[in-house]
């Protein structure tokens, strides 16, 4: 009996760890959906693939756009269903939360979570014909917050519950939901967070820059570490791997030496200590060099 080709759709594959996580998978046999915006996104990521491989248009955020792509895949599929879903989407929001844009700050939530749950209810007919999986990607943010992504890590960590409940809810339908939860990684999130930032500035009143410029010199520092020394993304398509494939898939899997270090240091610090931790660093890291 031959065996069947099995079938998995990313959001988010335009770049980043969905575009390598759709090409890793492509690469070992799988039938990959990898969602995309933009035609040329899905031109470019097919062109590096091989003739498996269907990019389909999916805004998380937009009905449609969820309800034609599952549509399209349902057809290409039928009459099997979907071994993997990986939530992948995301973006990052940083401000501090005294001058967050509201629009902003829901644009967040649109994509990192609604969209998440969105997709995900969309997909289920398809899983569970198949009994597939779920995994999200989740962030170490979802466990640990910090000063100026309070947004991205608020969104996080309602992605960590949202997790647990879907594991919870589809288990005994035999449908595993996995949450991975990386430190910094290389890929484009953090320049087009940056950018974001660099935006949502020019709306800042004047206060926003005496009350906190250290930190936003410090997300500055930031954002240039997690350019330079984030872990590659394949290590996360590692994880999103052994989630989809394994016998027994974990429930969590942390990755990155920064994401374990901020969750011991979370977990053994009373309260009181780590804010002050957090503050001696935004003093030593925000203060620019005299
Ligand atoms: N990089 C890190 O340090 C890090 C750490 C922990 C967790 N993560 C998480 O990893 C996931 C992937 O991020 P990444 O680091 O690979 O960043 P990335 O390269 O910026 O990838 C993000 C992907 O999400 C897509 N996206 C954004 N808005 C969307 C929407 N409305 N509908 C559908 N797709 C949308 C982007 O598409 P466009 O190109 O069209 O914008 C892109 O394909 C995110 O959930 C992120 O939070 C990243």
């Amino acid at each position: 009996m031959t065996k069947r080709t099995r079938t998995v759709l990313i959001t988010g594959a335009s770049t980043g760890i969905g575009e390598c996580a759709a090409h890793r998978l492509d690469r070992m046999g799988w039938r990959v959906f990898a969602g995309v915006r933009r035609e040329e996104d899905g031109l470019r990521v097919a062109a590096n693939a091989s003739h498996r491989l269907r990019w389909v248009l999916l805004d998380v955020t937009d009905p449609v756009s969820i309800t034609g792509a599952i549509e399209f895949i349902g057809r290409e599929i039928s009459p099997g269903g979907l071994d993997g879903l990986v939530n992948n989407a995301g973006i990052a929001v940083g401000s501090p939360l005294e001058f967050v844009d509201l629009n902003a700050l829901r644009r967040q939530f649109e994509v990192n979570v609604f969209g998440l749950v969105a997709v995900t209810q969309a997909a289920l007919p398809l899983l569970r014909t198949a009994k597939g999986r779920i995994v999200n990607i989740g962030s170490v943010s979802g466990r640990v917050a910090a000063p100026m992504v309070g947004p991205y890590s608020a969104s996080k960590h309602a992605v960590e519950a949202i997790s647990d409940v879907l594991r919870m809810e589809l288990g005994p339908a035999g449908i595993e939901t996995s949450l991975i939860e990386p430190g910094s990684v290389r890929t484009p999130i953090w320049e087009k967070g940056a950018h974001s930032f660099e935006e949502a500035q020019t709306t800042f009143p004047a206060e926003a820059f005496t009350r906190y410029q250290m930190h936003f010199n410090l997300m500055e520092k930031v954002v240039r570490r997690g350019q330079k020394h984030g872990i590659d993304p394949e290590r996360v398509v590692d994880k999103i791997l052994h989630a989809l494939t394994s016998k027994r898939p974990r429930h969590r899997y942390l990755l990155g030496r920064d994401a374990r270090i901020r969750l011991v240091l979370q977990s053994v610090l009373p309260r009181r200590w780590m804010d002050g931790l957090v503050q001696r660093m935004i003093r030593k890291h925000g203060t620019p060099a005299t």
